[in-house]
């Protein structure tokens, strides 16, 4: 890779300006390092809406009309529906500019593969973003777990329960292509939610080593299924072990700006514990982080806990980065392909009964 990092702001394009548009934008608001130059979607109204944010944007029906448009892109973001993701980013790569594109990255090793591939042969970065490693609260569980100020790690778990009433809209538009999803066998809570579950316990113990999993599947109308309840349990190499489990709650209230996923994580340490007690919604209102050791709880109330922030966050490192080259990439297309595979593990070892499937040996 021959990146040289840019000497001016960044020339950006919005690629898909649907729900979370409305998050990943944050990082672009006031950022001397970006120039958002375009905004793509073939719906007028999105266009229209967006172009309220940046008036000085060309708007475009598709990424062909922007790249035959003469204004100059350096980079695009990516937040297309997860079954366009693979053709899309190839393609955006193939105009020439470098990515930062949404998670679940692709649904198979073929496909991350063909992404791979078209960012080398352009010679072009390809990020796949992932913005709860950027959760103030989540990153400091991680120092807190590598400072032994719990004793050594004894193990963890990740609790995710989404329930059916509150939060913001989510229009329907954005369901189908879950649905879609669904019906090839990646569903929205175990794939696309549980993307950032997976890429979390990565980002917090390392490599894992064996995955077993058991997941379920629950029908809520006609022809909606959901991939639930289901719990993946897993063993990093370095021998600490991880639980997940997920639950649909459908007539719970869950107070939320964003979705309604009631989220937490809890590390146990052989001195004590640390748990964060909210991501996405705000199901426990104690403080966001609590620390458990020698019989005292500490708690953590001043911690930047909006969900959104840790999209702002995200987004500003990616543009920083491309300003710099400086530090990881948080993810690099090859570290999210380490994602893909603990998933695709996950789907094996529930196909043959729950056995153990290590994710380095998944071949598709
Ligand atoms: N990081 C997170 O926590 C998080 C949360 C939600 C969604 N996402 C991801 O963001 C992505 C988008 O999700 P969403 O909920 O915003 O979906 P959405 O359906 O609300 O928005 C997608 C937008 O893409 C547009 N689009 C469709 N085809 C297009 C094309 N060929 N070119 C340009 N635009 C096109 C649609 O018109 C729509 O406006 C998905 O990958 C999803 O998994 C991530």
């Amino acid at each position: 890779m021959t990146f040289v990092p840019y000497d001016r702001p960044v020339r950006s394009a919005f690629i898909g300006l649907g729900r979370i548009y409305d998050l990943n934008m944050r990082g672009y608001v006031g950022n001397p390092d970006v120039e958002v130059v375009a905004l793509v979607d073939p719906s007028p109204q999105r266009r229209a809406q967006r172009q309220a944010d940046w008036p000085d944007a060309a708007a475009f029906g598709s990424a062909a009309e922007l790249a035959a448009s003469g204004v100059e892109v350096d980079a695009a973001e990516v937040l297309l529906p997860i079954p366009l993701h693979a053709d899309g980013v190839v393609e955006m790569l193939g105009y020439g500019w470098h990515v930062n594109m949404q998670k679940p990255m692709c649904n198979d090793l073929l496909d991350a593969q063909r992404m791979l591939d078209a960012a080398k042969a352009g010679d072009r970065i390809l990020r796949v973003m992932e913005n709860y490693l950027f959760y103030e609260p989540l990153r400091r569980l991680k120092a807190v777990a590598e400072s032994g100020a719990i004793g050594e790690v004894c193990g963890y778990h990740v609790k995710m329960v989404g329930t059916g009433r509150g939060g913001w809209d989510v229009p329907w538009s954005s369901f189908e292509w879950q649905m879609e999803q669904m019906k090839r066998g990646r569903g929205i809570m175990v794939f696309d939610d549980g993307w950032h579950k997976l890429a979390t316990a990565l980002w917090l113990f390392g490599p894992v080593r064996e995955v077993r999993a058991w997941i379920g599947n629950l029908a809520v109308g006609p022809g909606i299924d959901l991939d639930t309840p289901s719990t993946l349990i897993w063993e990093h190499e370095n021998g600490v072990r991880g639980v997940w489990d997920n639950t649909i709650a459908m007539d719970m209230y869950l107070r939320s700006d964003y979705y309604t996923n009631d989220e937490r994580w809890e590390i146990t340490g052989s001195k004590g514990f640390a748990r964060v007690n909210r991501v996405t919604g705000r199901g426990v209102q104690q403080p966001s982080l609590e620390i458990y050791s020698e019989g005292e709880m500490r708690s953590y109330h001043a911690l930047d806990d909006d969900w959104a922030s840790s999209f702002r966050d995200s987004g500003r490192h990616w543009l920083r980065w491309l300003r710099t080259g400086d530090g990881p990439l948080m993810w690099s297309a090859q570290e999210a392909v380490d994602v893909l595979r603990f998933a695709l593990a996950a789907y094996a070892s529930n196909a043959s009964g729950g056995v153990g499937v290590q994710p380095r040996q998944v071949t598709e």
